[in-house]
């Protein structure tokens, strides 16, 4: 189900007509979405939270601007305070004029540095540090309250940051096409990595994101589990969008489904 080049700017475009919004503007909503790399959460949840007239949060891009801090400023993993310490200082934060809101470090944007294959290498193992997931929950929430119609988008957002969220999804796909779909991200990025070597990678990443001590990567229960392996981009958009007006009464009056 990779999303097109057409279906990514569609996602990522200001300018481009939008949907009627389904969420009224009084309505706080948050929705998660969680999952391992390649199951298409990160462009699935813009898509969502564009149809629904809402923010989205990528706080996988958190974990990886905070890698990318620690990699460029040679700080060492064994020193997490340090790490803390230099992300408070850099003040991350994202920009949200942007869309899709742009993560900026000391006031620059970090966008593209942290897609570069380093900072992929890199980010489970920074993602693994208690402190750093501490600092960076600890935003998200306030992020949710400065932003409370919000998509969100990561590892752990049902089960630890938002555990009261109004709906939770959790996307999975066959490794295999997982490897398939980041391969051909990649190669559009203009990075070439053969589907093998990708695939091996996401299998360590995957068990070094579920088997962490703290916020691993876990199916909450109350999650509404979808299989993308065999959907395309529209059909999982589409999914979950009904399932989000289902579930929120003020939804299903206003949209009559
Ligand atoms: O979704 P992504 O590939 O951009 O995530 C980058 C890394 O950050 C990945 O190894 C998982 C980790 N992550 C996390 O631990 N918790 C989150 N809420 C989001 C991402």
């Amino acid at each position: 189900m990779p999303a097109t080049d057409a279906q990514r700017s569609v996602a990522s475009t200001a300018r481009e007509p939008q949907p009627r919004p389904i969420v009224p503007p009084e309505t706080s909503i948050i929705v998660t979405i969680d999952g391992p790399a390649g199951t298409g959460k990160s462009t699935v949840a813009h898509a969502l939270a564009k149809a629904l007239g809402v923010d989205v949060l990528d706080t996988g891009a958190m974990y990886r601007a905070a890698a990318a801090i620690a990699i460029d400023n040679k700080l060492s993993l064994d020193n997490p305070e340090k790490i803390v310490e230099t992300l408070v200082d850099a003040d991350l934060h994202f920009d949200w004029s942007q869309d899709p809101p742009a993560i900026l470090a000391w006031m620059r944007p970090l966008n593209e540095r942290i897609r570069k294959p380093d900072v992929t290498a890199q980010v489970s193992k920074i993602a693994a540090i208690k402190e750093l997931r501490e600092h960076l929950v600890r935003k998200q929430r306030i992020i949710a309250a400065q932003h409370p119609r919000l998509v969100s988008e990561g590892r752990d957002q049902g089960s630890v940051v938002f555990p009261d969220a109004d709906v939770k999804f959790y996307l999975d796909a066959d490794a295999r096409v997982r490897a398939e779909r980041r391969a051909e991200q990649l190669a559009e990025a203009g990075q070439t990595v053969t589907i093998d070597e990708v695939h091996k990678r996401i299998l360590e990443r995957d068990h070094l994101d579920s088997t962490r001590t703290d916020g691993p990567l876990v199916c909450p229960d109350d999650a509404i589990t979808i299989d993308t392996t065999r959907l395309s981009f529209d059909e999982v958009v589409e999914r979950l969008r009904r399932e989000v007006v289902a579930r929120i009464p003020q939804l299903r009056r206003a949209h009559g489904s």
